[in-house]
C-alpha cells in the first residue's frame, strides 16, 4: 500500500514548508515539491497541515486506582487518541507494593496485546524498591525497551516510596542509561491536610483542591531535583501545575542537570474555580488544577524552553466511578478524561491565540517526547525512514467539545462546550488511514508496543 499526501503545509519542530509526503508500507519514503510517485491513494492536503503524529507520555489505561479502573481500555482509549491526532502513547505500569516488576510487566502486555490500535509503550512505576528490583530494573532496560522509572512522592500506602529509595533507584538507573520520573508533590503534607480536613467535615471537591496547596508541589520538585544534582541521574517531572514547581525547575538549571518536564492540557487550559460547583468531582485529579497565573508561568516554561512536553495524565473515570466520593472528596478516584482533546486543545488555545508557535505545538505535543523517551527519529518527526504517522489537521475547522461527540468511555467531557479551531481530519498510524470522515479503520490489535532505547539527553 502506498499513499501520497499532496500540497499540504509540512510542519515539524524545526521546519515548514509546503510539500508532497509519500508513504510507502509503514514508512515515509520521500517528502518534496512535485514527488513523481504513483500511489495507491492520493490525499489532496491542500490548505491543510501535515504533522507528525502525537505522542502523549502521560496515560493511565485500565488502571486500578483507588477501588475502581480508569474507565478507558488499551481499545477505547488508543482509539480516542487516535482520533484527535494522538498515533502513540505511554501507559504506566504499576508494581503492586511486595510483587515483582516481571509480574506487574505482564498484567500490562495482558492488558494491552491485540487490544490497541495506536503504538504503546510503557514506564514502568516503582512503588517498592529494593535489591530485587535494582535487577529487574537493569532487565527492563536491557532487554524490555523499557528505559523510563515512574515514581511518586505521594498516594503513601499505595504507590509512594520514601527519598532512600528514592536515591537507590536513581543510582541503579544512571548507571543503566536510563531516567526516573516522578509525580512530586508532598504526600506527608498532603495526607495531614487531607485528614484536617475530612475531621472538621470539610468533604466538598472543593477541598481536594486546598488540601494540596502549590507549596507541596513545589518542595517536592525541588527536592526531587536535589536527589538528581547529587545521584547524577536523569530525570522528568510529569503534570507540573504551577509556577512554584517551575521555580524549582529554574533553579536547578543553574546546576546544567539533565531535567525535562511535562505539563498536561488542562493546566494550561482549567483552572481551579471549577471545584466550586456542584460538579466540582469531574476534575478531581492529583495535582489539581491550579490558578490563571499558574496557566500563564506554565505557557512561558514552554517557551522559555523548561517544560519540554504537554501530555494528558488521561485517567478518566465515568461520573458513577465519581459518585465513590460524592460524601467525602478523599474518596473520588483522581483523573479526568483527555486523551482525544490534547492535539486540538493545544492548538487552538496555543497556537491560534499566539502563545506559542506551530513549531513549538510540534516539539511539545510529539517530538520532545520522542526524543526524550529514546524513540526518535522513528517517531516524532516527519523525515525519510521515519514510521507513517501523520496527521492532516485542519486549522480553520471550528466545532465545538462535548461528551456527546467525544469517543473516550466517559460520560461527561471536562471541556463541554468549549470551542475550538483547528481540527484533526486525517490520521495515518503506520502508513494505514486511520482516521478519515470522522471513521476509525482500524482494528484493535494493530497498535504495537515500541521498544524503547536508552534516554537521550540532548533535544
Ligand atoms: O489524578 C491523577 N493524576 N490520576 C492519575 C494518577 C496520577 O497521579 O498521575
Ligand atoms: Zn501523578
Ligand atoms: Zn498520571
Amino acid at each position: 500500500m502506498s499513499i501520497l499526501i499532496k500540497n499540504g503545509r509540512v510542519v515539524t519542530a524545526e521546519s515548514d514548508y509546503i510539500a508532497d509526503v509519500y508513504v510507502e508500507g509503514e514508512q515515509i519514503v520521500a517528502v518534496g515539491k512535485d514527488l513523481p510517485y504513483k500511489a495507491n491513494r492520493i490525499i489532496n492536503a491542500k490548505n491543510k497541515l501535515v504533522f507528525p503524529g502525537g505522542i502523549d507520555p502521560h496515560v493511565h489505561l485500565d488502571m486500578p486506582f483507588m477501588g475502581t479502573y480508569s474507565s478507558d481500555d488499551y481499545t477505547s482509549g488508543t482509539r480516542a487518541a487516535l482520533f484527535g491526532g494522538t498515533t502513540m502513547v505511554i501507559d504506566f505500569i504499576l508494581q503492586t507494593q511486595g510483587d515483582t516488576l516481571k509480574n506487574a510487566l505482564k498484567t500490562w502486555q495482558e492488558k494491552s496485546q491485540g487490544k490497541a490500535l495506536g503504538d504503546y509503550s510503557y514506564h514502568m512505576a516503582v512503588t517498592d524498591f529494593n535489591k530485587k528490583t535494582a535487577k529487574e530494573v537493569i532487565h527492563m532496560i536491557e532487554k524490555e525497551g523499557i528505559t523510563s522509572f515512574k515514581t511518586f512522592m505521594a498516594y503513601k500506602g499505595a504507590l509512594m516510596i520514601d527519598d532512600g529509595q528514592m536515591v537507590q533507584l536513581m543510582k541503579v538507573v544512571k548507571e543503566h542509561g536510563g531516567m526516573v520520573t516522578v509525580h512530586a508533590t508532598n504526600g506527608d503534607i498532603i495526607d495531614s491536610m487531607v485528614a484536617k480536613n475530612r475531621a472538621e467535615g470539610n468533604l466538598s471537591p472543593l477541598y481536594h483542591y486546598l488540601s494540596q496547596p502549590e507549596v507541596t508541589e513545589a518542595e517536592a520538585s525541588a527536592r526531587f531535583t536535589d536527589m538528581l544534582h547529587y545521584t547524577g541521574c536523569p530525570g522528568y517531572i510529569v503534570h507540573m501545575t504551577c509556577e512554584g514547581a517551575l521555580n524549582a525547575v529554574r533553579d536547578c538549571s543553574h546546576r546544567n542537570q539533565k531535567l525535562f518536564v511535562e505539563t498536561c492540557t488542562q493546566y494550561l487550559t482549567l483552572d481551579a474555580s471549577l471545584y466550586k460547583r456542584k460538579d466540582g468531582a469531574k476534575w478531581v485529579m492529583s495535582p489539581p488544577l491550579r490558578e490563571k497565573k499558574d496557566q500563564v508561568a506554565l505557557w512561558s516554561g514552554i517557551n522559555q524552553g523548561l517544560v519540554q512536553v504537554v501530555g494528558t495524565d488521561h485517567c478518566p473515570f465515568t461520573w458513577k466511578q465519581k459518585q465513590m466520593g460524592k460524601k467525602d472528596f478523599s474518596k473520588i478516584p483522581n483523573g479526568h478524561p483527555a486523551i482525544e482533546h490534547r492535539m486540538e486543545l493545544l492548538f487552538s488555545e496555543g497556537v491560534n491565540k499566539g502563545r506559542i508557535s506551530l513549531n513549538k505545538f510540534v516539539e511539545v505535543s510529539s517530538t520532545n517526547a520522542a526524543k526524550i523517551f529514546g524513540m526518535y527519529p522513528r517517531k516524532g518527526t516527519i523525515s525519510i525512514g521515519a514510521d507513517a504517522d501523520l496527521v492532516i489537521f485542519n486549522p480553520k475547522k471550528k466545532h465545538t467539545l462535548s461528551h456527546k461527540t467525544h469517543h473516550m468511555n466517559a460520560d461527561y467531557s471536562s471541556y463541554e462546550g468549549f470551542k475550538l479551531t483547528g481540527k484533526t481530519e486525517t490520521v495515518l498510524m503506520r502508513g494505514q488511514v486511520a482516521i478519515e470522515k470522522n471513521e476509525c479503520h482500524l482494528e484493535p490489535g494493530y497498535g504495537k508496543f515500541v521498544k524503547r532505547g536508552k534516554i537521550s539527553l540532548t533535544i
